[in-house]
C-alpha cells in the first residue's frame, strides 16, 4: 500500500452540527454507500444512537476518492464519540489520524465542544480544516461563523468550505481538502510491531472486535500478538477493513487503519489506547497516553418489579462486556430491595445504560439519585472511596471529606451570562475567567463541585439560556469540602434509597424540599405518619401525613362477598407496587417521582 496515498482524518464537531449527515455524505460522493443504505445515518449504528442523535462508538470506514489529480486515494474516516464524558475515546480515536475536519454550523458557530474538540485534536498535532455546514439555512451566516473561526481559534478560514450536508453542497471540494490538508501517515513498515488500539466492542459471533491504527511494522493474519497493557497474548484469527461493510485482508502496514478479531473474549482485555505489538519481535515502548478511565459517577439501579432481579444482573454483565468503562456490584437497599450499584463515566454515560436496560432488556427500573466518588479519611486515618451516602461513616467518625472538583467552560450569548453566573455560584463554583470571546460571545469558565453537576445543572443550564449555553468540562481534583449525609425518616425509620451526600449550606434546603415531595406521595395511612429530614441525630425539617379520621374499608366487611373479595384483589395487586419501611407503606410512585432527576 503506497503510504502516500492514504489519509486518515476525523470529522471534529459540536453535537448537531451535522457531523454524522456530512460523514453519510462523504461515503455516498465516494460510492463507498449504495443508495439503498443512504436512507439511514450509516455511521449512528445503534437505534439508541440513532434517536438520540448521538454518536457513541467510534467506527473507521475506508472510502476510496480518485481526486482531481487523477490518483485513486484511500480515506480513512475516523468518527469520535460527540460527548464530553468520552474525552479520553476521543483522543485516543483522534491520535489515529494525521488530520480533523473541523465542521461548524454556519447558524450557530463556535460552540463549547468544538473548542473542546479543537483543543484535544491540537494536543495530537493534527492539522484542522474548517468546514462550514447547514449553508442551506436561511439563518447561515457563514461569513460572520469564519471570523468566529479565525478570531476563536486562530484558525485560518480562507480555503474553508461552505457546505450543506443536507443539500449535498461542498461535497466534492471538502473531499479535496481532505486530499490535500491531511498530510500522509509517515510510519516504518520494517520496525517491530506498533499498533493503536482506539476503539474495541463485543460481538456475539466474533467475540471482541478491535479497531486499530498501525504506525510501526506490519500485522498479518496468523500473527501472535501481545497486548502491551496486560500483556495477553493471542493470534490474529481475522483482519480487514471496514468500506463500511468488513472486508477481509490478509495484512495492513505502517499508516493503515482495519479491525483485527483475535479470539478476545471481553473488551476489558482490548482497552482503548493500548497498544499491540508482536509477541516475538516486540517493539520496546508502547505508545504514550493509555490510560484506565475510571468510573466519576455512581447511582443504584433497582428493578421495579423484584422478580426481574436475575434478568438486570444478566443485562447489566452483557453491557459490562462491550463497555470496560461501565461497573457495577450488587447492593441492597431496606427500600428497595435487591439492585445494583453502578459506576458510570458521565451523566450521558449513564442515561444510556438505563435507556439500554429498559429498551433492549426490558428491565424497568428505580434509580436512585447519581452521586459521584468521595474521598474520606477516618478518624482512624484509614482512607475510603465512598460512592453512595448509605456508606458513609457517621459524623463522629470522619477526619475528611474530598470531594471531586470540574474545570466547566460554559459558551453562551452575551444576554444569558447574568444567569449563568448566578446559577454556577448557587452551585458552589468558583470563578475562574469570563471572556468575550466576541461581541455578543462569552465563555464563562468556573470551578464547580462534580456533585452539583449530577443532579440538575445541565438542565438548569439549558433552560435559564433558552437552550444557547453549551458545557464542556474536565476533571480536576479532590477538594475537602464541608460535606454531611442527609437522610429521610418515615416514622423513625431511615428510608435508604434516598439518603443523600450534601454541602452543609445545602442540606436545610435539600431536607424540606425531599421531605414536601415525599408528602405529596403517601396516601394517608390508618396512623399518623411523621416524614423528616435529618443529619446524624438532628432533624432539620418534617411534614405530618394526618391519619385518616376512620376506617373506610370497615363498612365493606358487612356488605356481600364478592365486593369483598374484588376489594381484596385490588389490595393485592396494590401491594406490588408498595415499598414497606418500617410499618409504613410506601407507594413505589414515590421513589420513582423523588429520584426521577430529571
Ligand atoms: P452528533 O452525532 O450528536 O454529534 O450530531 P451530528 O453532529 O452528527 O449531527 P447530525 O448529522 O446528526 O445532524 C444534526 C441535525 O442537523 C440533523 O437534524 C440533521 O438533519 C441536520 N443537518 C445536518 N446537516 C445539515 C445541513 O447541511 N443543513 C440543514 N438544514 N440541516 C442539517
Amino acid at each position: 500500500m503506497d503510504r502516500d496515498l492514504i489519509r486518515n482524518f476525523s470529522i471534529i464537531a459540536h453535537i448537531d452540527h451535522g457531523k454524522s449527515t456530512l460523514a453519510d455524505r462523504l461515503l455516498e460522493e465516494t460510492g463507498t454507500l449504495t443508495a439503498r443504505e443512504k436512507t439511514d445515518q450509516f455511521l449512528d449504528k445503534m437505534e439508541l444512537e440513532r434517536e438520540r442523535g448521538i454518536t457513541i462508538k467510534a467506527q473507521a470506514v475506508r472510502l476510496k476518492y480518485r481526486a482531481d489529480d487523477g490518483k485513486n486515494y484511500i480515506l480513512n474516516l475516523i468518527d469520535t464519540p460527540g460527548h464530553v464524558d468520552f474525552t479520553y475515546e476521543v483522543s485516543r480515536s483522534l491520535t489515529a489520524c494525521e488530520g480533523a475536519m473541523l465542521v461548524v454550523d454556519a447558524s450557530q458557530g463556535v460552540e463549547a465542544q468544538t473548542l473542546a474538540n479543537v483543543y484535544l485534536a491540537l494536543d495530537q498535532n493534527l492539522e484542522i480544516f474548517a468546514v462550514l455546514n447547514k449553508i442551506d439555512l436561511p439563518s447561515a451566516d457563514p461569513l460572520r461563523v469564519k471570523a468566529e473561526i479565525e478570531e476563536i481559534i486562530g484558525l485560518d478560514t480562507i480555503d474553508a468550505v461552505e457546505a450543506s450536508a443536507k443539500e449535498g453542497i461542498g461535497i466534492h471540494d471538502i473531499l479535496e481538502e481532505i486530499v490535500h490538508k491531511v498530510p500522509a501517515p509517515k510510519g516504518d513498515e520494517t520496525a517491530p510491531l506498533k499498533a493503536l488500539i482506539f476503539d474495541s466492542w463485543y460481538d456475539a459471533y466474533q467475540g471482541v472486535i478491535i479497531l486499530v491504527r498501525i504506525f510501526d511494522g506490519t500485522l498479518k493474519k496468523g500473527d501472535k500478538i501481545q497486548l502491551m497493557a496486560n500483556k495477553k497474548t493471542y493470534e490474529v484469527l481475522k483482519m480487514g477493513v471496514f468500506s463500511p461493510h468488513p472486508v477481509e485482508m490478509a495484512s495492513l502496514g505502517a499508516g493503515e487503519v482495519g479491525f483485527v478479531i483475535a479470539g478476545i473474549k471481553v473488551v476489558a482485555d482490548a482497552k482503548v489506547g493500548d497498544t499491540i505489538t508482536h509477541l516475538h519481535r516486540p517493539t520496546e515502548t508502547p505508545l504514550p497516553g493509555f490510560k484506565v478511565v475510571k468510573p466519576m459517577v455512581f447511582s443504584g439501579l433497582y428493578p421495579i418489579d423484584t422478580s426481574d432481579y436475575d434478568l438486570l444482573r444478566d443485562a447489566l454483565e452483557k453491557l459490562r462486556l462491550n463497555d470496560a468503562s461501565f461497573s457495577f456490584e450488587p447492593e441492597t437497599s431496606l427500600a428497595l430491595g435487591f439492585g445494583f450499584r453502578c459506576g458510570f463515566l458521565g451523566l450521558l454515560h449513564m442515561e444510556i445504560i438505563q435507556e439500554r436496560l429498559e429498551r433492549e432488556f426490558g428491565v424497568d427500573l428505580i434509580t436512585t439519585a447519581p452521586t459521584v466518588i468521595y474521598k474520606v479519611t477516618t478518624t482512624g486515618g484509614e482512607l475510603l472511596q465512598v460512592e453512595s451516602a448509605n456508606k458513609l461513616p457517621e459524623v463522629q467518625f470522619i477526619e475528611r471529606i474530598e470531594e471531586p472538583f470540574i474545570l466547566a467552560s460554559i459558551h453562551v450569548p452575551n444576554e444569558f451570562v447574568g444567569a449563568v453566573l448566578s446559577l454556577c455560584e448557587e452551585k458552589r463554583g468558583i470563578q475562574r475567567e469570563i471572556k468575550y470571546l466576541t461581541a455578543n460571545r462569552v465563555m464563562v469558565v468556573y470551578e464547580l463541585p462534580l456533585n452539583e453537576i449530577v443532579l440538575d445543572f445541565y438542565d438548569r443550564l439549558k433552560s435559564i439560556s433558552r437552550g444557547y449555553a453549551s458545557l464542556d468540562y474536565e476533571h480536576l481534583d479532590f477538594r475537602e469540602s464541608q460535606l454531611v449525609r442527609l437522610n429521610i425518616l418515615i416514622n423513625g425509620e431511615v428510608v435508604d434509597a434516598l439518603s443523600l451526600i450534601v454541602h452543609r449550606d445545602k442540606s436545610q434546603y435539600r431536607g424540606r424540599d425531599l421531605v414536601t415531595k415525599m408528602k405529596e406521595f403517601i396516601p394517608r395511612q390508618q396512623f399518623e405518619v411523621a416524614i423528616q429530614a435529618a443529619i446524624g441525630t438532628k432533624v432539620i425539617a418534617r411534614e405530618t401525613v394526618k391519619a385518616l379520621r376512620k376506617d373506610v374499608t370497615a363498612k365493606c366487611y358487612g356488605g356481600d362477598i364478592s365486593r369483598k373479595r374484588k376489594l381484596l384483589e385490588k389490595q393485592k395487586e396494590g401491594k406490588k407496587r408498595m415499598k414497606q419501611v418500617g410499618n409504613v407503606e410506601l407507594p413505589q410512585e414515590a421513589f420513582l417521582a423523588i429520584l426521577k432527576v430529571k
